[in-house]
């Protein structure tokens, strides 16, 4: 078979989706996930427990996807998983699965860098969809990550700026969990600020030096806001939930995009893509389309391909196989993973 349709099977077991995508080519021929909702109760993710899930998850999961790919086990020419960074115990899944897999298949493995694959998640074929030329700038927002990225090849690609405390998903779950909303609470506040105010309420904002990005601040205004209010009103979040998200959300929104437009004017590169969980959210994907009037070209990924997916890492895989880099048995899951 051409190297152009090698069929390449992905894991991503970093955090507490597992997930297996079959891609022929840069065609993704099925991507399946199984959500752990176990930790929706405990306010976030519990390591230990995801470990257990991603064990019970992984072959169903992969079973599936080649199953909806319609191809058989043999088809299979590369796999391509999830080395870090993440959670290791839920990493150590992923890795361990694909390098059996690989031994017992004769095939190659393909070890990925997740935040990598975010990025490379915008050259998955999709016909409707246009995709940017090199170099881009790369906004990277996850639970785990805040990144702006100068992406110059599939291969090459430099960190300009990064969050210093916590990462945009991380604010987005917090301030969700001060809401009183189970974890994770992301998507719940943009849910909720459809039908809010954005102006009711102003936090205070970060002033950072440089590309770097701080939320911890955020953080805290908005806990000291409403441990006030609670004060005079004891119903008041209750009263205006609405309103209070739609605010936090137009605040880490704002922080965001700031930092983007100084980077597009820092470097000259006005192609701008999104990447990672929180590149599902609504209004950033409304404020950063409205650039498009600046001369901005804008990418913003297919919403199944925001949050943690196995078909970014199958298309992250394709890349690393194009150039022969090729993991051996030796490799290892990585909690921390350099760029
Ligand atoms: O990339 P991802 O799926 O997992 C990590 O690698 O961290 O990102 C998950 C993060 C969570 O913090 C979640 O709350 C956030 O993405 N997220 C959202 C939305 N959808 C997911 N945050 C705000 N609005 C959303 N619609
Ligand atoms: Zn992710």
């Amino acid at each position: 078979m051409a190297v152009n349709n090698t069929i390449i099977l992905g894991i991503e077991s970093s955090c507490d989706d597992t997930s297996a995508a079959i891609l022929a080519g840069t065609k993704i021929l099925s991507n399946v996930t199984a959500t752990q909702l176990i930790h929706e109760k405990y306010g976030g993710v519990v390591p230990e427990l995801a470990s257990r899930a991603h064990q019970e998850n992984i072959l169903p999961v992969v079973e599936r996807a080649i199953e909806e790919a319609g191809i058989t086990l043999k088809d299979i020419q590369a796999v391509a998983f999830t080395q870090g960074p993440g959670l290791l115990g839920s990493l150590v899944i992923g890795t361990s699965f694909a390098k059996a897999f690989a031994l017992a298949r004769n095939i190659p493995l393909l070890a990925v860098h997740h935040m990598k694959a975010h990025i490379l998640a915008h050259f998955i074929n999709d016909t409707e969809k246009e995709k940017p030329t090199f170099p881009f700038l790369c906004l990277t927002v996850s639970g785990g990550h805040t990144q702006i990225v100068l992406v110059e090849s599939h291969l090459k690609m430099s960190i300009l700026g990064k969050t210093i405390d916590d990462a945009a998903g991380e604010a987005f779950d917090k301030a969700a969990k001060m809401l009183g909303f189970y974890y994770p609470g992301g998507p719940l506040i943009d849910k909720f600020a459809q039908l809010g105010n954005p102006d009711k309420f102003t936090f205070s904002k970060p002033r950072i030096q440089g590309l770097d990005f701080s939320f911890s601040g955020l953080k805290t205004s908005i806990l000291y806001s409403i441990r006030d209010a609670q004060k005079e009103n004891p119903n008041f979040i209750e009263e205006n939930r609405n309103d209070l998200c739609a605010s936090i959300q137009k605040s880490i929104v704002s922080i965001l995009i700031q930092k983007l437009e100084q980077a597009v004017q820092q470097t000259g590169v006005n192609q701008v893509a999104l990447a990672g969980g929180v590149s599902a959210n609504s209004e950033l994907r409304k404020v950063l389309n409205g650039k498009k009037m600046d001369d901005w070209k804008v990418f913003i990924p297919k919403f199944e391909y925001c949050t943690d997916n196995a078909a970014m890492i199958a298309i992250a895989g394709k890349f690393l196989f194009d150039s022969g880099d090729f993991a051996t048995q030796a490799v290892s899951a990585k909690a921390r993973m350099d760029w």
